[in-house]
Parts: C-alpha cells; structure tokens; sequence
C-alpha cells in the first residue's frame, strides 16, 4: 500500500500528523519519522516505551513563546514551568533558548542549577516550601520567590537571602473553566492568599527590610481553553496598586485530539497581553510561565502492542499505561490520538489501553489503526506534558528513558529504570 492510498482510509493522516512535533514526516515505506528519526529505529535502539521528544520542535515552540510576548510587551519574560517535563537536558535547552525557569520544589532546583541554569534565572514556587528549600534557594541565588502565603513571610526573611526579590502569588477569584484537579486560581484554593488578604500582605512586604517586593503573581489552572479568565483575573489584580512585575502564570490548553480546538500561543499572548495594556502600569514587566502548552506537542510516546482483544470495544493492549502517562488515565482522562508507527492511519476503531491494573488505564479511547498486530509500534502524540514528571513504577514498571530526535540523531536524554533501581532502595529485613 502507497502512502497515498493509507491516506484515503478511515484517519486523516494530514490532521493526525499535525498532532505530532513540528517536522514530523512519513518515510518512503510508511513509517513515523520524527526529529529525523525513524520510529521503528527508536524503539531497535532504546526499547519501548519511550518518549521521543523532537529537539527542534521544542526549540521552536520555547522561540515562540519568547519572541511572540516580546513582540507584544517588550519588557517581558517567559519561565518554562519546568514541573511540566523536569529533564536536565530540558532545563538546559530551555536557558539556551532565552527561558527563564520555574521551579516548584527541591528537586526541580537541584535538576536545574545541574542543567547549568543559574540561580539568578530560577523563580522559586511552592504552596509548601520547606525551610531546607528555602535555604538551597538562597544559596543558589534564586532571582525570585513566589510567595505563597502568609507564614512564609517570615520563615523567609529569617532563611532566605538578604534583598531577595519576591512576588506575591495571589487568588484572583476567577475560575479557569477547567478540571477541578488542575483549577488553582479561584478561591478556596490551596494556592496563594486570597484576594481581600493581597494588600495587607503586600504592605508588609513592602516594608520588609529583608524581601524586595516586585509584583504580582497569579496562576489560574492547565489546560484552559477560555482566555476569559485571564482577562478577568488581570483586571482583579490590576486594583492591588503598581508593581514592577506581573506574573500571569501558564496554563493554555494543547491540542490532543481532533476534536479540541484550544487557542494558539499568538492568540492567548494577544489576550494577555491586551488585558495588560488596560490595566497594568505600562511600564511594568510582564511574565508568563507555560509548561504544557511549550512542551506537550515536541513529544511522542512510543509502545509496542503487547496483546489484543477483539470485541466491543476491541482492546490494543500496549507495554506502557499508568506508569508512563499518569495525568491520562487519572485527573484529567483519556484524550490521547495513537496510530500504528509504521501504518499510520486506518479505520479499526479501537481503544489502546495500558498493562498497569486499572480500568482507568486508557491511553486512546475510541481511535482508528490499521490492521494493528501483537508486536506493532504504537504512537502516540503530544506527550511531553506530565508524563516523564509523573512517571511511577505501579506493578513495578520500570520507567521510560526520554530520548531526543535531532537531524535523524538520537541522544538518550533519561535512561530507562534498570530492574537494580527497582531494587535500590529496598532495605534488609530482619
Ligand atoms: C505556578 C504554576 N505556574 C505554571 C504552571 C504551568 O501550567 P501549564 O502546564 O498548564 O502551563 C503551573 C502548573 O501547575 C503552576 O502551578
């Protein structure tokens, strides 16, 4: 069968290739090119599953990120929410790319300064930073400190730095119109102080000997599709006074299937920055901190069809599941696309699900391959959000290495789990 001719069946390959990372190409024979890199060769060299992440496209979507805010509001900044896909390698690419970088705990930090990422170009989070985290950031020289509430205040002009820059991570009350598990910006959050609470706050930190207060911060949720809210949000923080910096967090949806339709990066900067325009000082600095809109689409996941049963549905059982893509079958659900790496397209409805032990573990439900065979190549796009960060060794799993695509070169960036890591941190029992 041509390449043509896959193209007329059930699945518009033209569509399901725009889901995976910019550049992606058939070869000649049919199979799933990406980053240069022929599927069938990733899996030969590194076993499934793996995440394949696409090098370039993630250089790409950070350049737009960055050079479409500057275009917009010149003095701004881009953080790469890093918790989204905290591999050094990313971290690395990220700085280079001209990325500030978002941390979220310890072990974010640490992974960042080893990328070579400076103290100065890392802003500190956490609802519950610990006060060894608040010491590691002041050493490091974090460039700025989200403060998160009230009694960190405190804890951090005793340990943290001398004049260290922070910002204040408010609730600006508004919904983000998303899953209730990933909503962060209305009140009764556990995130940030809410609203009314904002101004005695900021007045302590203005009169902090310690802390310098720069500005605002607010972060709605992920995977909004409304751009409402952040007109809302931005106009609520916009009556708290003038500040040098605005941080008006990440959270833009990505496409996963064909029938999601969320906003582009231009269009939500447009929103963004807009809303700024009539409400913030213009003189003011304005930060965004994306992560799974910078980096879900440069990944594909890659499995191998482990078994199938026929029937309705029918079930394409693959060698990953849970362990390697938690958010799916969790919090937010099943909306991945999949397709056969070296058949792209097809017309058999099916539904890939995991081998981890719970009905929840579905990968792709309802999707279309082509005469799928116990031992095919499974592909699935737009995995470079949550899935590495979540990663976890149920029915103990060993977890996927995380391989980079470049000019038909791969650099394995992650290493796969060895059965001696599942191993290592069991202790001798009497
Ligand atoms: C404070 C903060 N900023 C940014 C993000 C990134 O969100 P998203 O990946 O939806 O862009 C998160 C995600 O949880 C967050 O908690």
């Amino acid at each position: 069968m041509t390449t043509e001719a896959r193209a007329t069946a059930g699945v518009d390959v033209a569509e399901l290739l725009g889901l995976f990372p910019h550049g992606t190409r058939l070869a000649d024979d049919g199979v799933l090119v990406v980053g240069g890199c022929r599927l069938d060769d990733v899996a030969a060299a590194y076993g499934t599953p793996t995440y394949v992440v696409a090098e370039d496209a993630l250089r790409r979507q950070a350049r737009r990120l960055r050079e479409g805010l500057a275009a917009r509001w010149p003095r701004s900044r881009v953080l790469f929410a890093s918790k989204s896909l905290p591999a050094r390698a990313v971290y690395h690419l990220m700085h280079d790319e001209g990325l500030g970088i978002d941390v979220a705990g310890g072990g974010e930090l640490l992974l960042a300064l080893d990328a070579g990422v400076p103290g100065s170009a890392i802003v500190q989070h956490g609802n519950a930073k610990t006060d060894d985290e608040i010491r590691r950031a002041a050493q490091a020289g974090v460039g700025t400190v989200v403060v998160d509430g009230e009694g960190e205040i405190g804890r951090l002009e005793q340990l943290g730095r001398d004049g260290q820059p922070v910002l204040l991570r408010v609730q600006p009350g508004v919904d983000p119109g998303t899953y209730a598990g990933v909503s962060t910006g209305q009140r009764g959050s556990k995130f940030g102080v809410p609203i009314e609470d904002a101004p005695r706050l900021l007045n302590r930190l203005a009169n902090s000997s310690r802390l310098d207060l720069r500005g605002i911060h607010l972060h709605l949720g992920s995977q909004m599709f409304g751009l409402d809210p952040y007109r809302k949000a931005i106009d609520v923080v916009s009556a708290l006074g003038e500040f040098d910096v605005y941080d008006v967090g990440g959270g833009l949806a990505v496409r996963y299937t064909f029938d999601e339709h969320p906003p582009s990066i231009e269009e939500w900067l447009d929103v963004v920055t807009e809303a700024a325009r009539q409400g913030l000082p213009s003189g003011a600095e304005l930060w965004v901190e994306p992560g799974r809109a910078c980096v879900a689409e440069s990944t594909v996941t890659l499995y191998r069809i482990v078994t199938i049963k026929h029937g309705s549905p029918t079930f394409v059982a693959v060698d990953g599941g849970i362990a390697d893509n938690f958010e799916a079958s969790t919090y937010i659900g099943t909306r991945f696309q999949a397709t056969i790496a070296t058949r792209v397209g097809g017309d058999e409805l099916v539904d890939v699900v995991g081998r981890q032990c719970e009905s929840g573990d579905r990968i792709a439900a309802g999707v279309r391959l082509q005469d799928p065979v116990i031992g095919d190549l499974v592909a699935v796009p737009v995995t470079g959000a949550y899935t590495h960060t979540l990663a976890n060794n149920y029915n103990g799993a060993l977890r996927a290495p995380v391989v980079f695509c470049r000019d038909g070169v791969m650099t394995p960036v992650v290493r796969r789990d060895t059965d001696a890591d599942l191993l290592a941190r069991e202790l001798a029992f009497p």
